[in-house]
């Protein structure tokens, strides 16, 4: 039956949707995850994404659309009015889907990486001839995981929420349709290590064509990421490019957008701790953004169900800050619940927390920045950036390092207490070199031999509890592995060396293992049982894996003349 409704009754269906958008960014004084009244707010999404119409919310949000927003839009209005209290049914919802989106992954076409090759280099450095195989297997997937994005989301943005980006991407793989910022600095390393230097540089590009665009990078590829960041890996990535390639020219043309990202991490993302009178700038993640994460819409939604508006909108932004840090979710980034109940993922305040890793990894941008601009020949620039890592430096050692348990330990700004629990980013400034004294590296050592992290053969567990987030116990990530090992490897203890080797034969032993029984790269491992991939979190685990695979190149590189399988 045809229905038309009044006009003052049809303007009062309009405004409830425009309104229950208001009042959801607007009171809080939030602004929502981007400004798309599809992808990122409005009823349309809410609606669908609390129908659970597909069981991941992130396949609605990466759905391309086939006529403009304003008309879907206009056509989802006349459904809503055509049904009572305005609730759309979940079929009439994908009857309605199935005419005006398509599927994901659409933006993409076919995509051969031109410069892979067979036999790289580091295949003949491999002594095990079964590694050797898997490498070269490995060397493969590379192809697998290009994507070349269509000039269709060029030339019409607002029909995708997938972000344009000049040059072929490697992306992660399963779920993850689309480029990730900090996956692509493990990525960049393996495919350096394959000798597709044109990849690799192609990735990088495709960042600083973000920075030029956006002022930062976003979290990854899609626009309802766009007011979100991740680790800030852009100039370590370009160091790994410089040093194998010396490409001066990509350098200086490049260099100021390299600084225009740390400028938004230094004034979007730092905060000052006062200790023992004296004031220090370090970052934190904290992304000021409301309302639930679209790609993960009814998790959040459910999560926050029975709090005041602003507390969910607090939550909504703590969330949105945790998947910033890449570590969604963990406890690392709860603190305690009230009157002692145990603390849970509603109790996740990240912006409360200054983490090790992320200002190791500002350090090393600032340690990079100083000596890129050094080779350019700008002194002045090469000491602000040099004086930069010095200030950090000691803010570091100032807020972070624990006598007691001889280690560098996140900071709560609330508390003002140091987590004392393990995090393998607890290691961070050894890898990140930002160490002042050899006798604190010496300690740190000592701190992961004693530590119960270093007893599973696994691999290194992402924290000793077990809270049911895929960044805790008992998972194992490829990040974390690198960052602890590659950190131990350069120091010039020999201990400590051997150390590094015997974590990365775990690691290889545990990847290889699982390929051999499930025929695939795992995003994360178990640090319990036999080689099997990990679990938790909200979403399936993930094949492919840009980041794994990298890690497994990088270590075959280091240690290929050692390693077993
Ligand atoms: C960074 O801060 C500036 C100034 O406060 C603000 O206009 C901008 O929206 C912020 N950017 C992000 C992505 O949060
Ligand atoms: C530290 O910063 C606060 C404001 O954030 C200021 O009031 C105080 O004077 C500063 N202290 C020092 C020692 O600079
Ligand atoms: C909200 O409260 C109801 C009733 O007490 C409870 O069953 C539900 O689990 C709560 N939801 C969350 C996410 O805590
Ligand atoms: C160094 O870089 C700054 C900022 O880009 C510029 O203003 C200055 O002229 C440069 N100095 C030299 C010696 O190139």
């Amino acid at each position: 039956m045809a229905f038309t409704m009044p006009w003052k009754l049809r303007w009062f269906s309009l405004c409830i949707a425009v309104c229950t958008t208001l009042r959801n960014g607007a009171a809080s004084g939030l602004p929502p995850p981007c400004d798309s009244p599809i992808y990122c707010t409005g009823n349309l999404l809410k609606q669908v994404q609390t129908a659970k119409v597909f069981s991941d919310d992130k396949h609605f949000v990466d759905m391309g659309l086939r006529e403009s927003p304003e008309q879907v839009l206009q056509k989802f209005q006349k459904l809503v009015e055509s049904c009572p209290d305005g609730k759309v049914s979940r079929n009439q919802l994908l009857q309605f889907i199935n005419l005006f989106f398509t599927p994901p992954g659409q933006e993409f076409e076919p995509c051969t990486l031109q410069d892979w090759h067979e036999n790289p280099k580091i295949l003949a450095k491999i002594s095990d001839s079964k590694l050797r195989r898997w490498a070269t297997n490995l060397h493969a997937l590379w192809k697998s995981l290009g994507r070349k994005i269509k000039e269709d989301v060029k030339n019409h943005p607002e029909l995708h929420s997938q972000i344009y980006v000049p040059y072929p991407v490697v992306v992660p793989g399963g779920r993850f349709r689309e480029f990730y910022y900090w996956d692509s600095y493990w990525i960049i390393n393996g495919l350096l290590l394959s000798e597709m230097r044109d990849t690799a540089k192609g990735m990088i590009a495709n960042f600083l064509y973000l920075v030029e665009k956006y002022g930062m990078i976003p979290n990854g590829g899609r626009i309802y990421y766009l007011r979100r960041s991740q680790p800030p890996f852009l100039t370590l990535m370009m160091d790994c490019y410089m040093n194998k390639y010396n490409d001066y020219e990509f350098l200086r043309s490049n260099i100021h957008l390299l600084e225009l990202e740390y400028g938004f991490w230094m004034r979007n993302r730092s905060v000052i701790v006062s200790l023992d009178g004296k004031n220090h700038t370090l970052n934190h993640y904290n992304v000021q953004v409301g309302d639930p994460r679209p790609e993960s819409y009814s998790d959040d939604l459910e999560l926050a169900e029975n709090f005041t508006e602003v507390t969910k909108q607090e939550v909504w932004a703590e969330l949105k800050s945790a998947a910033e840090s890449g570590w969604d979710f963990s406890s690392r980034w709860y603190v305690s619940g009230s009157k002692g109940q145990t603390a849970t993922l509603q109790n996740t305040r990240t912006s409360e927390i200054v983490p090790v890793d992320l200002n190791a990894v500002l350090c090393q941008t600032e340690h990079h920045l100083a000596s890129f601009y050094k080779m350019l020949g700008n002194t002045s620039k090469a000491q602000e950036f040099e004086a930069a890592k010095m200030r950090r430096m000691n803010a570091m050692q100032a807020v972070f390092w624990d006598e007691t348990l001889g280690i560098w330990l996140d900071f709560n700004l609330n508390t003002r207490d140091r987590n004392k629990a393990f995090y393998p980013t607890n290691l961070a400034p050894l890898w990140a070199e930002c160490v002042n004294s050899q006798s604190l590296v010496e300690k740190a050592v000592q701190y992961l031999k004693k530590s119960e992290a270093s007893s599973y053969q696994n691999g290194i567990p992402t924290s000793l509890f077990q809270s049911g987030q895929q960044w805790d116990f008992p998972n194992a990530w490829p990040p974390l592995q690198h960052i602890v090992i590659h950190g131990l490897a350069k120091s010039s203890l020999p201990s400590a060396q051997e150390m590094a080797f015997q974590l990365a034969q775990n690691w290889i032993r545990t990847n290889f293992l699982a390929y051999e029984k499930y025929e695939a790269m795992f995003e994360k491992y178990d640090v319990i049982g036999d080689g099997k991939p990990g679990g938790g979190g909200e979403y399936e685990v993930q094949e492919g894996f840009g980041w794994t695979n990298g890690v497994v190149l990088q270590l075959l590189d280091t240690y290929g003349s050692r390693l077993s399988s």
